[in-house]
């Protein structure tokens, strides 16, 4: 519909300068700077490196993200702008530049959560979400259940993990196995040639109870069976086999945190939902138990602007009041606050 508002939104939590322009769940532009080829020999983000990147690309994502959506600044209505959590200096840059814009055009500033973020943006791709829904959020920085009765509204965590995210491992994983960072994507396609039952590696608080995750106990399992193996390790056969711990783990929790909650629909997000077996598995299992699974495509479950815009227009519609041009960035902003 022509008449709902656009909504322009900024994300600089970590690497990735982001900006998407989003008309109510309509996604007109999506547009990402990113500034991993200057972390990747480091094996891991460089925060200064990162908020300086940010600074460089602002301007031009912003300018690039407007031409293709074929828009003019006037025409957009709001700007969201993740305010938390993530890198300190990262998430200024963008806060910052967002109350330029917003003070600029004379338009109402959104200061947004990435985690709810990561939520919203599957609204751009399969329509309203449902309420409630269960969410599983799995990136470098996060892994996180949550019960979302109202995206909008009203966010619950129920279960999160007390040591690396589930992408860290993906990582920590890769760089043991000597493949490049970021290592999910290079664990997903070895493990294409390996079997997941190859190793039997542990799986952290599979059948503690609690809705957490614990990933450092695999991947030091990981470490020593790579040092113990020498020269004779399969690569695809542990990166599969790892692959198989981590979303074996992450889909039951899932399952077990719908079925205790009586929630029937289950989305996952974050850049490891970009993850082929974690989306098979997830399928199969939630075909398995009835329940209906929504995961946005790969290139809106890592970061990017337009799950801050969606958000932002969500937020509009539920007629949330605006964020003060004081807002600060918080780095550890709590999940449970959506917009500040
Ligand atoms: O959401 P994201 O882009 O940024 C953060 O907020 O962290 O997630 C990045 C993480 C990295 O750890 C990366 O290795 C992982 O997502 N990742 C994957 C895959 N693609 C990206 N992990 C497993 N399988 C993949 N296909
Ligand atoms: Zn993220």
């Amino acid at each position: 519909m022509a008449d709902q508002p656009i909504v322009l939104g900024i994300e600089t939590s970590c690497d990735e300068t982001g900006v998407g322009i989003v008309r109510g769940h309509t996604l007109l532009a999506d547009t990402i700077a990113s500034s991993m080829d200057e972390h990747a020999r480091f094996g891991g983000v460089v925060p200064e490196v990162a908020s300086r990147a940010h600074l460089d690309a602002m301007a031009q994502t912003v300018e690039s993200a407007l031409t293709k959506a074929g828009l003019r600044f006037a025409d957009i209505d709001a700007v969201a702008v993740t305010a938390g959590p993530g890198l300190a200096g990262a998430l200024l840059v963008g806060v910052a530049a967002a109350k330029a814009y917003a003070l600029g055009l004379g338009v109402p500033l959104y200061g947004v959560n990435h985690l709810a973020a990561h939520v919203a943006v599957d609204q751009l791709e399969h329509g309203p979400l449902p309420k409630p829904c269960l969410a599983l959020l799995v990136s470098g920085g996060h892994s996180s259940l949550l019960l979302v009765p109202d995206v909008a509204k009203d966010v619950i965590s129920l279960g999160s993990t007390v040591d690396d995210a589930a992408g860290e491992a993906f990582d920590k994983v890769a760089r043991v196995l000597g493949l490049p960072f970021p290592g999910g994507p290079h664990i997903d396609r070895a493990a294409r040639e390996g079997s997941g039952t190859a190793i039997a590696f542990p799986r952290g608080k599979a059948d503690d109870g609690t809705l957490d995750f614990s990933f450092s106990g695999l991947k030091t399992a990981v470490a020593r069976y790579v040092e113990r193996s020498g020269a004779g390790v399969s690569v695809p056969d542990v990166a599969a086999s790892f692959q198989e711990a981590v979303v074996d783990v992450l889909t039951r929790k899932a399952l077990e945190a719908c079925a205790r909650h009586g929630v029937e629909h289950l989305l996952i997000g974050g850049g490891v939902a970009a993850n082929s077996r974690l989306r098979a598995l997830a399928q199969e299992r939630c075909d398995a138990a009835g329940i209906t699974l929504r995961v946005p495509r790969p290139g809106l479950c890592t970061d990017n602007g337009a799950m801050v815009a969606a958000l932002g227009a969500t937020l509009l519609e539920a007629g949330a009041a605006p964020s003060d041009l004081a807002i600060p960035a918080d780095s550890s902003l709590p999940i449970t606050t959506i917009n500040v």
